[in-house]
């Protein structure tokens, strides 16, 4: 026999293990098991990096010329060793792509120079970073819980210049009521933290928010979702299905069932009557994420 147009070694292993007569043979589960994972499909079980940096890449190809700018603006991203993508001569990572269309949104309804900013669940910090590298922000106040905040203020101070990051205040959640006394601020921000917390947390936030602050800035789910496949951890998927105020459970992938659970959202992050919801949107890149930005039409003593 002409073995000229033949196997590779590779497709010999290939036709040996996945891609074998007998599991051509079954078309019921074809698409999402081994042998797609050889034809159309990386396996997305092992191949998770190769999404994310797909997803940062693919984002970063999508940006305008602006939103570029306020990318570039933000120095020292670097810090952490991210999971990264090279575009244009950039390294790019999903939080700071995030971070990038977060404050697009933001500065699009709120005038952030010279603003006073609060901000509920910093993390590592990546919203206060971006924001103070792309505007004059009198000050940043990060209320966040104890270990959080010794991870963001070593990171703020490492990323930031020393004018900057004096001009960041962190304050311990527990001590939270007494610190703001007596203060305002144009915007409150919270992302991907509420829904994380305990429903009458989010209450006593949301009415600090009320007391305090000109806007609110939410992004966060819809609400909850079973794992994909099996989960090792029972117990922390028990835990999250009871935080935040959204805790209906859909179908994460369902466009429809998100926007239906979005019009709740709206109205869940509302902090009081007089408030009003100036704009909302998905947000990019996660289907069942979602932000407002809200405007307190009381003024704030
Ligand atoms: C999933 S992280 C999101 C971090 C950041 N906003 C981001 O998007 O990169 C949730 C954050 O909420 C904070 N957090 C959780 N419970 C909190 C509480 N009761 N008060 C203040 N912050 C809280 C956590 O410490 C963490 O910083």
């Amino acid at each position: 026999m002409d073995d000229k147009y033949g196997r590779s070694p590779l497709w010999e292993h290939h036709n040996s293990t996945a891609i074998t007569r007998k599991a051509v043979t079954d078309l019921s589960g074809f698409k999402s098991n081994a042998v797609n994972f050889k034809l159309a499909l990386w396996d997305p079980a092992s191949n998770g990096v190769r999404y994310l940096k797909t997803l940062a890449h693919e984002l970063a190809m999508r940006m305008s010329e602006e939103e570029w700018r306020r990318l570039r603006r933000v120095r020292n991203r670097d810090v952490g060793a991210p999971i990264s993508a090279r575009v244009h001569g950039q390294d790019v990572c999903v939080d700071y792509l995030q971070a990038v269309f977060e404050l697009g949104f933001i500065s699009r309804n709120v005038t952030l120079d010279n603003a006073r900013v609060l901000e509920v669940g910093a993390g590592y910090g990546r919203t206060c970073h971006s924001m103070m590298s792309n505007h004059d922000i009198a000050e940043y106040c990060i209320v966040d819980l104890d270990n959080a905040l010794l991870l963001s203020r070593a990171y703020l101070e490492r990323v930031l210049d020393e004018e900057s990051f004096s001009r960041i205040r962190f304050v311990r959640a527990e001590e939270v009521e007494a610190a703001l006394e007596g203060r305002r601020y144009d915007l409150c921000v919270n992302i991907d933290s509420f829904a994380e917390m305990n429903p009458e947390t989010v209450e006593h936030y949301l009415n600090l928010v009320d007391a305090h602050c000109a806007h609110l800035y939410v992004n966060n789910p819809v609400g909850k979702y079973l794992p994909d496949g099996h989960s090792d951890d029972d117990e922390v998927v028990r835990y999250a299905l009871s935080t935040g105020p959204l805790r209906q459970v859909l179908d994460i992938y369902d466009s429809e069932a998100v926007s239906a659970a979005a019009v709740r959202f709206v109205s869940a992050y509302r902090p009081g009557e007089h408030w009003k919801c100036a704009a909302e949107a998905r947000s990019v890149p996660w289907s069942y994420y979602w932000q407002a930005l809200y405007g307190n039409e009381n003024p704030v003593p």
